[in-house]
């Protein structure tokens, strides 16, 4: 497995390869902290704020929301408490760069939280981490105490009139308690439901106070940001998606990994192709989803000699999205039906059940996909399918139902004979109804 930059210098990856990169000795030694000194020692919460404006980042957990706009929403005249929320439950099929980060580097996360903090005057900061990386909250936990020792989590950090905890949370394996809304009700105690928006989490989120909830990528994203400034990071990437961007690939490459790259990186066929060392047993590429499991997926042919960008806008143009950056390879032997039918399973067992487009919606659109798959497809599947997605996407409470949608609507319109083939009439045809 591949760790590392391609096309640029390694930012987020840079310390991964050091000798015992959780310690904070190497990470001091690796210049780690000195971004938190130099925010709290020249700089005013508001001038960190407009670096963070500056540099173009955009939130890595999904939706791509400038993170410096975000963190101007909070009202810095509120009398209540404020809260920095970091989002480590990367549930995301496909997805698995948050991990690297924690595991290799939980010092730079920890840095990263602490300058949002300062710019947002918070004191209090929660590591919110799917129940499965239980593991990462002990990693973690032993960086909080180190930094706690070397003074630079609790009162006066580094000397300065500026004092924040931070604490680790597990979540108990739930997709949904990634939305951040569901998250600060889990944080909270309560079910992870979402809650409905506006109000926004900035204006009222954990316990009705204004929070600040990123991603782990995004948080890791600000060290470097405010050591180099805000302008020296944004021209690493384009002009509206500033600095690098880590890629979990997975699938059928010679070479998976986490990877690094410019923001616009300029080729997806070459990413494939050169970087990824190609298809894995000399096969054809037939499929990318280029974004984690709830993005539209792309062929080959929308990607081979299409010098795809890989930017929120690049691949918007090309037909899918960045999301959370799960790029999943899929090679000339996937049906994709199958592989649709294997995500339609997992987004109806993580539905909620508090909406009924969605909680209805899943069940149904299962069902379909296994009469289909047991040998009882009609050629009228393909619309009904369809016509439940519709009746999801936009109609739900919360993005986790046209997460759902997407992919099959992707999939029937770019995949068509991958579903035919199932949808024609064969001996065993049923005459189940759904
Ligand atoms: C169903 C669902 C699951 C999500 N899972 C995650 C997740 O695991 N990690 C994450 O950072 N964002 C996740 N998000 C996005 C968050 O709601 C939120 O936009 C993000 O944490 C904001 O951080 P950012 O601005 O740094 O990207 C999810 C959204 C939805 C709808
Ligand atoms: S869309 Fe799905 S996950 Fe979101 S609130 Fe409704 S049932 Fe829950």
């Amino acid at each position: 497995m591949f760790i590392g930059a391609i096309g640029c210098e390694p930012l987020q990856l840079a310390r991964v390869h050091l000798e015992n990169p959780q310690s904070i000795e190497t990470y001091r030694k690796a210049g780690g902290y000195e971004a938190l000194r130099k925010a709290l020692t020249t700089m005013s919460p508001e001038e960190v704020i407009a670096e963070v404006k500056k540099s173009a980042l955009r939130g890595r957990g999904g939706a791509g929301f400038p993170t410096g706009m975000k963190w101007g929403f909070v009202p810095k005249d509120s009398p209540k408490p404020k809260y920095v929320v970091c989002n480590a439950d990367e549930s995301e099929p496909g997805s698995f760069k948050d991990r690297y980060l924690m595991e290799r580097d939980p010092h730079m996360l920890l840095e990263g939280m602490l300058i949002a903090a300062y710019a947002l005057g918070s004191k209090t900061t929660y590591i919110y981490t799917r129940g499965e990386y239980r593991y990462l909250i002990e990693i973690m936990d032993r960086a909080i105490a180190e930094a706690r020792a070397a003074g630079i989590i609790g009162d006066k950090i580094l000397g300065a009139d500026f004092s924040c905890e931070i604490y680790t949370h597990s979540g108990a394996g739930a997709y949904i308690c990634g939305e951040e809304t569901a998250l600060l009700n889990s944080l909270e105690g309560l079910r992870g439901h979402p809650r409905m928006k506006p109000p926004f989490p900035a204006v009222a989120g954990l316990y009705g106070c204004p929070t600040v909830v990123n991603n782990v990528e995004t948080l890791t994203a600000v060290p470097d940001i405010i050591k180099m400034g805000g302008a020296a990071y944004q021209k690493l990437g384009t002009e509206k998606s500033g600095g690098t961007k880590l890629w979990s690939v997975s699938g059928h490459v010679n070479r998976p990994g986490v990877y690094e790259l410019p923001m616009g990186y300029d080729d997806m066929e070459k990413f494939i192709m050169e970087d990824c060392q190609g298809i894995s047993n000399n096969r054809q590429l037939k499929a990318v989803i280029p974004g984690g499991s709830s993005v539209y997926i792309m062929p080959a042919s929308d990607i081979i000699g299409k010098d795809v960008r890989m930017d929120y806008e690049g691949l918007v143009v090309a037909g899918s999205m960045v999301g959370s950056g799960g790029f999943i390879v899929m090679d000339e032997t996937v049906d994709v039906f199958e592989s649709t039918k294997n995500l339609i399973e997992f987004y109806k067992h993580e539905s909620c059940g508090w909406c009924t487009p969605c909680r209805e919606g899943t069940d149904w659109l299962v069902k379909v996909f296994h009469r289909i798959a047991r040998g009882e497809g009609r050629p009228e599947d393909a619309q009904l399918l369809l016509d439940l997605c519709d009746n999801i996407e936009g109609k739900s409470f919360c993005p986790l139902g046209d997460a759902a949608a997407w992919p099959i609507q992707s999939a029937i319109k770019k995949f068509p004979e991958d579903f035919r083939r199932h949808l024609t009439p064969t001996a065993t045809n049923g005459r189940e109804q759904h």
